[in-house]
């Protein structure tokens, strides 16, 4: 029988928005005491969840048990399962309980906080949550800040700002085609993140408009071949525009010298941009401030409380002490979007007019937790992240591969073989510890060769889990090496899963 609204139009009644909820509610809650036992990630191929919909929408409408069951059949078993406890690939992004209400609430308000007068709520919360972020971190309380989508959107907007503060040319109004404008350079490190790559792109400037850096051993851009490309490039015509320092790379989460590149820039007059993605969560705990030094310094900076902040996905931050500059590279306010008020119209600050009301549930988690629980879960992970590199390091079928700064490790089993077929083994380790479905690990490549990354950062991660991880390691290293020594190609038959 078709679902009936409350009239022949409108929406469900408060009446049947609470039946459904609470039964949306009881299936959330029963689904997160099942994540744990569920194979991280799901055994299926591609077309396989789409098979299972319908080729039509339904002429009419359905009871909501139906959509709910179909969580179960269709959903679920699809499902890449990012709040497992053992999930340890990319960067976690978990949702907590107070993370989700907050969706839910936000949902419910569907505010468009475009302009402070469309919502100021939804403006004012998301400002004295960028205030709270910067005590919390200890970064400079002057900063502007507001709610982007994504660290890459953040580094766009942050290069755009680069890209309006150069000064002897009006590009915003002239554009990079005009007779005379100059050609703009990005610099950043190999390691840092490709989403500097895609920004820089998408500003126009080319892929010839960002110049990588070399690395030192510890995988941190080397100030001096900085600088020595900076100068090599203004003696070529070049203008170069901004540096992008990481703390925490997604490879190996090394941390560039960012006191250095504060001299680099100031000296050369360059914007420097700060990506701490998913490391910036750690600033919250003393014993990691020393990675960020030099940060209160940046002209800009982003990280993703959706990352590491036990904020689900959609949420990053991006901060810049020149709020003006940004303002200048997106202003463009058309008569119908005039107000006169003087309150923070949040729609100047970047692309997007449109923006939900994501700083609830922000609020929400650092209420929930406290400064004090999320940095004692945020040391937990380091200690897990600390015990085993401990273990991979002290183990003779194992090698650390970079240094351990927060809570990703990276390691290769000894095979004693070819760089090429050590690598090959190494993929072959990661993906048989995958497809026993207790946790899910990633490979990077590093220096041309593979590297197991182990990442903490699942708010539900616990030492049992891990432990169980690391016997895995363990025991699969053996049964490889046991065939490589036979003779068998460990690899063969490996396309299954
Ligand atoms: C260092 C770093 N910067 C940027 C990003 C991109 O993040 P987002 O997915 O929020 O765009 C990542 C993603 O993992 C990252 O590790």
């Amino acid at each position: 029988m078709a679902q009936e609204p409350t009239d022949e139009f409108g929406d469900w009644s408060p009446e049947e928005f609470r039946r459904s909820g609470r039964a949306a509610v009881d299936w959330v809650a029963d689904y997160f005491a099942r994540i744990p036992e569920l194979p991280v990630v799901p055994s299926v191929a591609p077309g396989d969840v789409a098979a299972l919909l319908p080729d039509s929408p339904p002429e009419e409408g359905e009871p909501f048990e139906n959509l709910l069951r179909d969580l179960d059949k269709v959903v679920v078993p699809g499902l890449t399962h990012w709040n497992h406890p053992g999930f340890l690939a990319y960067f976690g992004v978990t949702a907590s309980g107070p993370g989700i209400l907050g969706e839910l609430v936000a949902s419910a308000f569907n505010t468009n906080g475009m302009l402070w007068k469309t919502s100021p709520a939804t403006t004012e919360v998301e400002l004295r949550m960028m205030s709270w972020l910067l005590q919390m971190f200890h970064l400079p309380r002057s900063w502007f800040g507001l709610i982007v989508d994504t660290a890459s959107v953040s580094t766009f907007l942050a290069l755009a700002a680069a890209r309006e503060a150069v000064a002897d040319f009006d590009l915003h109004e002239e554009g990079l085609g005009a007779p005379g404008a100059p050609r703009l350079r990005v610099y950043a490190s190999e390691q840092a993140h490709s989403s500097v790559d895609k920004a820089v792109m998408a500003l126009g400037l080319g892929r010839k408009g960002i110049r990588h850096i070399a690395t030192d051993t510890e995988f941190r851009m080397q100030p001096a071949e900085l600088e020595a490309a900076i100068e090599e490039d203004r003696r070529n015509g070049w203008h170069p525009m901004a540096v992008v320092g990481s703390v925490g790379t997604t490879s190996t989460t090394s941390v560039d010298p960012i006191p250095e590149l504060v001299r680099v820039c100031s000296r050369h007059g360059l914007w420097l941009h700060v990506d701490a993605a998913y490391a910036g969560s750690a600033a919250l705990l003393p014993e990691k401030r020393a990675y960020f030094a030099g940060c209160e310094d940046a002209d800009s900076y982003v990280f993703n409380p959706h990352k590491w902040l036990f904020v689900p996905i959609d949420l990053s931050v991006l901060y810049t002490k020149h709020p003006d500059v940004l303002r200048r590279a997106f202003q463009l306010v058309p008569d119908y979007l005039r107000s006169d008020d003087d309150g923070t119209n949040l729609m100047d600050y970047g692309i997007q007019l449109g923006r939900r009301f994501r700083a609830i549930k922000l609020w929400w988690v650092i209420r929930t937790f406290g400064v004090s629980g999320i940095s004692q879960r945020i040391r937990e992970h380091c200690r897990l992240a600390e015990e085993f590199r401990n273990w991979a390091q002290g183990h003779p079928d194992f090698e650390v591969v970079a240094p351990l700064t927060f809570s990703t490790v990276c390691l290769r089993g000894v095979w004693n073989q070819s760089p090429e077929a050590s690598s090959a083994w190494d993929e072959e380790l990661a993906r048989r510890v995958t497809a026993e479905g207790r946790a899910f690990v990633a490979t990077t490549k590093l220096r041309g060769r593979t590297a197991i990354r182990v990442a903490v950062g699942n708010i539900q991660t616990d030492s049992i889990r891990m432990s169980e991880v690391r016997s895995a390691f363990e025991r699969i290293r053996t049964e490889i090496a046991a065939e490589i020594a036979e003779g068998t190609d460990p690899t063969e038959g490996a396309s299954g899963k």
